[in-house]
């Protein structure tokens, strides 16, 4: 199998079926056997994604009768095709050849006429085409009308920047381990091994690397010296403070980013990490070996904490509660095509309820952080200030800093500020 082919498969996948890309990625790309390869395919199925709503009105645009269903794969060859003319340097002559080479690959041979003439149609008049596609905001912008709506709502000075940076390709960050080195001494390792990188602002641990790399290129990976995380999620650990002894709660811990940077920030804590995921759980089990880090691992739901907690207080909660993930959207294209309308009220109710079930296990004088990858105020600062004026023993800790925006209650940072995911945070202290 060659890239474009493996590319349209995953597509399908994900356009057709609605499966997750980080589910069904890697082990179709282990299924390529050149680095090279691997790479373009990976580039492809995200570039489709992130240009998707644009690419499909070229495409309906395009073709003179929809396909059939059972053909999303040869639909995803159309929008590949696309994508490297439009936004690849891969030469036109070589995307249109390589693209139809792909249709018999995937045993349809017929359709490579149809790829043939829809790339040809589009590359003889380019210019009107986009044009005539980009009149639509929905096509232009590359999101769905719903999110548009949502973001121009909630954000009405910022959501035409927030559009352009959920269409940028994300950097990658790195979290040392402070267990292991200090932040420059990485960097000086990094140096030597002829990787540009610099640190991330605003967090003790983080570093900007100014080439994404595979992990297995970076020194001391597999010995747990570093992990990949974005500058915005390197905040939860600083903002929960914890001390020497104390007990702390992950409610929502998988795949352990945020439970791993905890435990290296802070020898002899005892940390308890939930999920109700258990493959997903298996996930923090790997990374905390990785990294040679110690925590409880529990399968459960945060929403029933009868289920699973043994009676004991915490000194700190962190929640970091699922979401609609519309602040991760440049790393998650297919949030733009997987997401529905009704998922963020649904989505609230339930952060909403694990708030309300989790606060009883905080102890007196401890701290309860609230997070979510979201930018939608439902999901944020509505939510916080909804449980603060029900829970009498509860007040908000302000989070003074120099990163994000102050919101009636918690912080949000929206995508791409300072070079960051959009997140959002609040600190709530139990009287
Ligand atoms: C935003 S992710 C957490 C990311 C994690 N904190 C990290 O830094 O790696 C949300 C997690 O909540 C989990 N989850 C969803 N519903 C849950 C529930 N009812 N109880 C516990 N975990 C849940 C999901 O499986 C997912 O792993």
């Amino acid at each position: 199998m060659k890239s474009r082919t493996a590319a349209a498969k995953v597509l399908a996948q994900v356009l057709g079926k609605g499966r997750s890309l980080g589910g069904i990625l890697a082990p179709v790309l282990a299924q390529l056997r050149k680095d090279g390869e691997r790479a373009l395919a990976q580039e492809m199925c995200y570039g489709v994604l992130r240009w998707y709503p644009r690419l499909a009105a070229l495409v309906e645009r395009l073709l003179s009768k929809p396909l059939k269903e059972r053909d999303a794969d040869v639909r995803s060859l159309l929008l590949l095709g696309l994508y490297q003319v439009i936004y690849m340097r891969v030469p036109d002559h070589a995307a249109v050849t390589e693209t139809v080479a792909a249709a018999r690959d995937l045993g349809k041979p017929w359709a490579g006429g149809l790829v043939n003439a829809v790339l040809r149609n589009y590359l003889r008049d380019s210019a009107h085409l986009l044009e005539e596609v980009d009149q639509n905001e929905v096509a232009a912008l590359a999101h769905p009308a719903w999110l548009l709506e949502l973001f121009k709502n909630a954000w009405p000075h910022a959501w035409q920047a927030i559009v352009t940076a959920n269409n940028q390709r994300p950097p990658m960050v790195l979290r040392v381990n402070a267990r292991h080195r200090a932040r420059d001494a990485y960097l000086r390792i990094l140096e030597d091994a002829g990787i540009a990188a610099c640190p991330a602002p605003h967090v003790s641990h983080g570093v900007i690397l100014e080439q994404p790399t595979d992990v297995e290129r970076l020194p001391g990976f597999d010995e747990g010296w570093v992990s990949v995380q974005d500058s915005a999620a390197q905040l939860a650990a600083q903002l929960l403070d914890v001390q020497p002894g104390q007990r702390v709660l992950d409610a929502c811990a998988a795949p352990g980013g945020k439970a791993a940077h905890i435990l290296e920030s802070q020898a002899g804590i005892e940390l308890t990490a939930l999920d109700s995921d258990a493959a997903r759980l298996k996930r923090v089990d790997g990374n905390l070996r990785r990294l040679q880090l110690q925590a409880r691992l529990i399968e459960g739901d945060a929403a029933q904490p009868a289920a699973w907690w043994d009676g004991v207080m915490y000194d700190r909660i962190l929640l970091d509660a699922p979401c609609s993930a519309t602040g991760v959207i440049r790393r998650h294209p297919d949030i733009k095509i997987l997401r529905r309308p009704d998922d963020i009220a649904a989505l609230a109710e339930l952060q909403g309820r694990m708030l309300q079930v989790l606060w009883p296990l905080l102890k007196p004088g401890g701290m309860f952080l609230y997070a979510t990858c979201s930018i939608l105020p439902q999901e944020n600062e509505q939510q916080i200030t909804r449980f603060l004026t029900a829970q009498t023993d509860a007040c908000e800790k302000a989070i003074d800093a120099s990163w994000g925006n102050p919101r009636g209650a918690g912080r949000q940072i929206l995508p791409g500020e300072n070079g960051m995911d959009g997140f959002y945070y609040a600190c709530l202290q139990k009287l």
